[in-house]
């Protein structure tokens, strides 16, 4: 119960990784706010971990300000920020389209940018606490079909060390860290399989690319995510964390 007595909002924890890192930190101990823009399944998981669901969009500022005065009003209190909130859109330079670049960049990158920004003084007056941008290892090495996806999480990836560094250096005892997944099995992976004519081809793929064999399981980022929001990690801040079974080696 190492995170009891600390409060952790988690954006897009109505599925996937999201929603895996939201019942590991309530394991541990924290009250959770689950955000996302899917209401049902959002309000299914906070029931089931007793915790809060907000309603959030993370492109808007005005979303990002309502959830997080309803966690100063309920909790008075934020420890550890998740940023998980993301879309994949598929398509080299050549497909991808001015729009898809620019939600894509809007939802994974933006949300990203307002959260930090918004959260930064809540969490001072908490007394400091940990920030982690759920980024990936396409924000590391680029692949020819994911020109919008590696523009937004190389861009988180620089982000969070510049973020970092402020938050080091102007004593707001705020650590701020990314995590690059590899290739994971949740619905957005579904959602990227629907978007080729070979799905079984992609898989074949992305296992091969995995050196340890196979894809990863929510539950693998979810062990990071904890690790970065407890105080064994109090020395790691501007950390880009690899948890890709080898694929970036
Ligand atoms: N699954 C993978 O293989 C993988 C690999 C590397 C990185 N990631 C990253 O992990 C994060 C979670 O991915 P996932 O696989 O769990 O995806 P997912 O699609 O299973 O879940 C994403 C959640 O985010 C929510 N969401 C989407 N747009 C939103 C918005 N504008 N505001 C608020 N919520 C929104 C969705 O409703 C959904 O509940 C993403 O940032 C993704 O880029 C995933």
């Amino acid at each position: 119960m190492e995170l009891q007595g600390k409060v952790a909002l988690v954006t897009g924890a109505a599925a996937g990784l999201g929603e895996a890192a939201a019942r590991k930190l309530a394991e541990a101990g924290a009250t959770v706010v689950v955000t996302d823009i899917e209401t049902a399944t959002g309000e299914a998981v906070a029931g089931s971990i007793g915790g809060m669901f907000v309603r959030h969009d993370v492109t808007s500022e005005a979303d990002w300000a309502a959830a997080l005065a309803a966690v100063e009003q309920r909790y008075g209190r934020l420890d550890v920020l998740v940023n998980n909130a993301g879309i994949t859109l598929m398509g080299s330079i050549d497909e991808m389209d001015l729009a898809g670049f620019r939600r894509t960049l809007d939802v994974d990158l933006v949300g990203t940018f307002i959260g930090c920004k918004l959260a930064i003084p809540l969490m001072s007056r908490s007394g400091g606490g940990s920030i982690v941008n759920i980024a990936s290892i396409a924000g590391l090495q680029a692949s020819a079909n994911l020109v919008a996806y590696n523009a937004a999480k190389a861009g988180v990836t620089l982000m969070t060390k510049s973020i970092a560094l402020h938050c080091a250096t102007t004593g707001t005892r705020i650590r701020v860290n990314s995590v690059h997944p590899g290739v994971i099995r949740t619905a957005m992976l579904d959602k990227v399989m629907a978007q080729v004519p070979n799905p079984q081809e992609l898989m074949e793929g992305f296992v091969a690319v995995h050196p340890i064999g196979h894809i990863g399981e929510p539950d693998d980022i979810a062990e990071m995510v904890l690790y970065l929001a407890s105080a064994r990690s109090r020395f790691v801040t501007g950390a880009a964390m690899v948890v890709d079974g080898g694929a970036t080696s």
